[in-house]
């Protein structure tokens, strides 16, 4: 056992000063979809682990393997690394028939789950009723709905803190079936109240069905494991979901999710220091985009906006639902720069601005009349008017460039603004959805 071992006074040093920045992160620095799974899918190699520290199968991270569009939900996007660990941390909460479906979807590709992916123990588990209660909370909402993807998440991170979750290490504990009783019940009576009225018999069939899946995976004690892996120089590349705009204490409240989005919750996520963290790269798009309700201030509701959905594919990879879109908003982006600790800017879809002349993005808020460039507390209540300054567009196809010397002028003018406007350098610039479509600054 790790907690009974003697160390030396000065190896524990010598492992504290190796030890540091082991593990770096890439989380999204807008509404999600910033192009996440790309991003991490390019930069797994050069890592020994990739782990999902929060959210569920709202998530939808799309990469392209061997030129075919794949979508992972639930299993971190460096899966299709032969060699690589890939866990599912402790501040995830799982949907055993998603994660199933998943597994098979890669092992077409010859991916051996059952060696590469490891969850924790402390993973907390989407119960059929979960998602029920989801639907039926959204529809008591009327109006004024988030906009969920329903898969369940609020209810489940409300088990979490309500501390009534099935977790997946009480799969191996006899009484599982029993307390799988008790929280249902509870959940039907929360589900009487709503009037919500569905037959779940279908989906809790493929829930247990999926939950002898699970017991065949490797479930670890991921706080150990990780700390343990890291000790012996394994590098980790923690992966967010959603963004950060998204983010249960620092997003668009209540228009979020339910999780802590921001690099914070790699600690609490995977259990582990925050002493380790080096690199937090924050992904953001050229532009703007949301899915689902809640504020959005440089929303285009005009033909430009249609431009940004028809060229940049715009429809969600979890629902199909239209994304909403605009402008760069560098005032929520510097916001989650400054919660992050943002260290490099990987700009995405740069591509998805090519064949636009005039350009423009957010420098600051007029809030209920009052010009500003922090993001106010009620951006749900706020009436914000977006300031915009105009930038002249590259009107170049950049797909094709693989150098940072090579980006149009007026791009890196672009990127320029950024940068001085963030106080953090734009590093990468992700120009199409391809696996190689990435050029370094
Ligand atoms: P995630 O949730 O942050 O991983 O992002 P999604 O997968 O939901 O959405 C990003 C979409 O943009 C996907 O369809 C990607 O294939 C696509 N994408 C990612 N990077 C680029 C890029 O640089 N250019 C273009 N045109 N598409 C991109
Ligand atoms: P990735 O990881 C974009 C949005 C939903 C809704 C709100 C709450 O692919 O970036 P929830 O299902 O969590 O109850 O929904 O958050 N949302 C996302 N939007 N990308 C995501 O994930 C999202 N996950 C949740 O649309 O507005
Ligand atoms: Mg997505």
């Amino acid at each position: 056992m790790l907690a009974k071992t003697q160390y030396s006074k000065s190896w524990l040093i010598f492992a504290t000063i190796q030890n540091k920045y082991m593990v770096d992160v890439i989380l999204g620095l807008q509404w999600g979809d910033e192009g996440k799974g790309k991003i991490v899918d390019y930069f797994a190699p050069r890592y020994d682990i990739v782990a999902r520290f929060q959210g569920g199968p709202n998530a939808g991270h799309t990469l392209y393997v061997d030129g075919k569009k794949q979508v992972l939900h639930q299993i971190p996007s460096g899966i299709f690394h032969q060699d690589k660990v890939n866990i599912i941390g402790n501040g995830v909460v799982l949907d055993p028939v998603t994660l199933k479906r998943e597994c098979d979807a890669v092992a077409a590709y010859g991916i051996d789950v059952k060696k590469n992916l490891f969850i924790s123990e402390r993973t907390n588990i989407i119960i059929p009723t979960h998602r029920a209660l989801d639907k039926a909370s959204e529809m008591s909402k009327g109006e004024s709905k988030i906009g969920s993807t329903l898969k369940g998440i609020g209810p489940a991170y409300m088990d979490k803190t309500g501390r009534n979750a099935l977790r997946v290490g009480d799969l191996l504990d006899k009484s599982f079936t029993t307390q799988y009783i008790k929280l249902r019940l509870k959940h039907q009576k929360l589900l009487d109240n709503f009037h919500f009225i569905e037959d779940i018999s279908a989906w809790e069939e493929e829930f247990f069905e999926a939950l002898e899946f699970l017991k065949t995976l490797n479930v670890i004690n991921c706080e150990y494991y990780i700390n343990d892996q890291i000790s012996k120089g394994k590098k980790v590349l923690a992966e967010g979901a959603q963004g950060s705009m998204l983010d249960i204490d620092f997003g668009t409240f209540p228009f979020v999710t339910s999780s802590n989005t921001i690099s914070a919750g790699v600690c609490t996520g995977l259990g582990i220091s925050p002493k380790q963290i080096g690199e937090v790269m924050g992904v953001t798009k050229a532009y703007c985009t949301r899915v689902g309700g809640g504020p959005f201030p440089t929303e285009l509701f005009d033909a430009t906006g249609e431009e940004l959905r028809r060229i940049g594919s715009e429809f969600g990879a979890t629902t199909g639902r239209p994304r909403r879109c605009g402008w760069m908003d560098l005032v929520a982006l510097q916001y989650t720069c400054m919660i992050n600790g943002v260290t490099q800017i990987v700009m995405t879809k740069a591509d998805v601005l090519d064949s636009f002349e005039e350009l423009s993005m957010c420098t600051s808020y007029k809030v209920n009349g009052v010009e500003t460039k922090q993001v106010p507390f009620q951006m749900a209540k706020a009436t914000i008017e977006p300031i915009l300054e105009q930038f002249k567009g590259w009107s170049t196809d950049t797909t094709q460039i693989k150098l940072g010397e090579d980006l149009p002028e007026t791009m890196k003018q672009y990127i320029a603004f950024i940068n001085e406007y963030c106080g953090v350098p734009v590093k990468h610039v992700s120009n199409g959805p391809g696996r190689e479509q990435i050029v370094h600054i």
